[in-house]
């Protein structure tokens, strides 16, 4: 595996995939790698694309200082992580690389309205903005490639897409299936600040998607199962909502079909989202 910091050396090392005839599959992260990164990893070498990962934490979507102090720094254990699922090329972007005028802003921003003004956008202000600035970046240095994202962050995988279509990146866009622990936990950076309990808490929000995922329901009684369920269990919830699974749009008690349920919350500080298909029958 190549590890590469330096922007110029990134973009040739693209451009000389694609002069061999292959296709660059992006991986961006922020580290902290897990199984969900990995199945990101495999899955863009099954396509038979060279593996390009990113590692850069983000400041600018971080709507909090402390939240990033304590986002987890592994990167040992990344680069091992990345050599075991097929990473070609590692990169590792300095910050001033990448935000040379931080702690202030560049003068350009990338901001996906609607989309990104929604759940983790209205509860995190400047989020997506952060999001959509640093991965318009990545693929502006990266050129035309196929990139992989997540589901478990939902409204994430739908602003980059909305993104690439507005300014039409020659990106095409591939969502993964989101990766659960054996107890039904989706795998985040995030779970390794839980304690025993709180992780124990935290498996509240896949059985509150599990739960409504059984049931045909209007939207508002399969909101106010999340609800119940993720308080119950002592979360603190940010939301748990029915949506249309492109636009984000709240769903109304009159429609029926297939939906996307998001859930969010709090548990022992710590930002927790999920999501999972659900069908709601209009009353
Ligand atoms: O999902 C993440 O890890 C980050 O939001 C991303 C896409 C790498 C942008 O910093």
């Amino acid at each position: 595996m190549l590890t590469l910091s330096e922007v110029k050396e990134w973009r040739s090392y693209a451009n000389e995939v694609r002069e061999k005839g292959r296709i660059v599959g992006l991986v961006p992260t922020m580290g902290a790698l897990h199984e969900g990164h990995v199945a990101l990893f495999r899955e863009a070498k099954d396509r038979g694309d060279v593996v390009v990962a990113t590692i850069f934490v983000n400041p600018r979507q971080f709507d909090d200082v402390g939240d990033l102090e304590r986002y987890p720094r592994t990167l040992e254990h990344d680069r091992a992580l990345a050599r075991g699922g097929g990473v070609d090329c590692l990169i590792e972007p300095a910050l001033d690389a990448m935000w040379p005028d931080y702690p202030a802003l560049t003068p350009t921003t990338v901001s996906v309205g609607g989309l990104g003004e929604r759940f983790e956008g209205a509860g995190r202000p400047g989020h997506f903005d952060g999001v959509a600035s640093v991965v318009a970046k990545l693929f502006a240095i990266t050129g035309p490639s196929r990139a992989y994202f997540g589901e478990k962050d939902f409204q994430q995988l739908a602003v980059v897409r909305q993104m690439v279509h507005d300014i039409a990146f020659d990106v095409e866009v591939v969502g993964c299936a989101i990766v659960r622990d054996h107890d039904g936990l989706a795998f985040s950076s995030r779970n390794a600040r839980l304690s025993t309990n709180g992780r124990r808490h935290a498996l509240a929000l896949s059985k509150a998607l599990a739960l409504v995922a059984q049931r045909d329901d209007s939207a508002s009684a399969q909101r106010a199962l999340m609800t119940t369920t993720l308080l119950d269990a002592g979360v603190d919830v940010a939301y748990a909502d029915v949506v249309n699974p492109e636009t984000l749009v709240p769903s109304r008690d009159d429609e029926t079909g297939e939906r996307r349920a998001l859930v969010a919350g709090l548990v022992e500080g710590v930002r927790l989202l999920d999501n999972g298909p659900v069908r709601i029958v209009g009353k």
